[in-house]
């Protein structure tokens, strides 16, 4: 990637429409609803109709992940009859992307046409009501991160300097998580997210911390790029999988392999609540429409 590139000047916005496009050129779909699946959750891609599977290192300006459990490649498929595009895997900035580089991923599908799009990630378990594998829609979030994706050069073709972050979350989203959720058998949670740096885990003071400051979850991801989608008009919601109790609620360590594992304990109660939630956003985004269909 070039020094301007990662600096973020003129340019992205062209090179999130040649990556954009790169996709297109590869499926019949119009994909309005994307999905970014964190951590060993990317197993919904699996499931998806008419897949067109495509690997980051060929999209055009992609950023590329090292960490274990992400795959690496966008998929556009069918869920339930609508049209997705489905990234395995992100990466972050405790990789040594900037914020901006986090986000690029984002802008290609909001370019492909997304008009709303869902988070999924691992996260560690503040509230001492979740326990290991429940499954929380993200209310809200803190950025803990000191950084933010739209530092820098605006280009108003992505959207406003200053965009609202009131309802970050789409309350409708939310309500149609739960309800699916409840439908499903699956404990309804719904809860506040702390971004932190990483990549070392919080201590069990910063815990307490970010306790005391309203979060119930924390993790290393999501928040730059639910900013981004915002700043683009794209309807969010996020969803973590608690996958460990977070530092010092527990009395044992915190490690990666755990984190993975419960991961894919919960991947295919996650994959079909996904599966359930994508038409319920669908119908919001497009009461009666059928553009996007697959
Ligand atoms: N902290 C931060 N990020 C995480 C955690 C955690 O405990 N678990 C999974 N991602």
């Amino acid at each position: 990637m070039s020094e301007r590139t990662r600096r973020g000047g003129a340019g992205e916005y062209e090179r999130a429409t040649r990556a954009a496009k790169y996709v297109l050129d590869r499926t019949r779909l119009w994909p309005r609803i994307a999905l970014v699946l964190g951590s060993g959750l990317g197993d919904f891609a699996e499931g998806l109709t008419n897949a067109a599977r495509i690997p980051y290192a060929k999209i055009p300006h992609f950023p590329r992940s090292g960490v274990p459990g992400h795959a690496g490649r966008m998929v556009v498929g069918g869920s339930g009859g609508v049209a997705v595009a489905a990234l395995q895997g992100r990466v972050h900035y405790y990789e040594g992307y900037s914020a901006r580089e986090v986000v690029f991923p984002v802008r290609v599908l909001a370019q492909m046409g997304a008009q709303a799009i869902v988070f999924t990630n691992a996260a560690g378990g503040i509230n001492a009501a979740y326990g290991q594998g429940a499954l929380v829609v993200v209310r809200d979030h803190l950025n803990w991160q000191g950084t933010n994706p739209l530092i820098g050069p605006n280009d108003p073709r992505f959207g406003p300097r200053f965009p609202d972050m009131t309802e970050a979350y789409s309350k409708r989203f939310r309500q149609a998580a739960l309800e699916e959720a409840r439908r499903l058998g699956i404990a309804e949670h719904e809860g506040v997210y702390a971004a932190m740096h990483g990549p070392s885990y919080e201590t069990p003071a910063e815990i307490r911390a970010l306790r005391t400051l309203g979060a119930d979850l924390v993790g290393m991801s999501t928040v730059p790029e639910v900013i981004a989608a915002r700043q683009m008009g794209l309807g969010v919601l996020a969803i973590s999988c608690v996958t460990n109790m977070a530092a010092g609620i527990l009395d044992r360590p915190i490690d990666h392999e755990e984190v993975l594992r419960v991961g894919e304990q919960v991947k295919q109660q996650f994959a079909a609540l996904l599966a359930a939630i994508v038409p319920r956003i669908a119908e919001a985004i497009s009461p009666v429409g059928t553009a996007g269909k697959a």
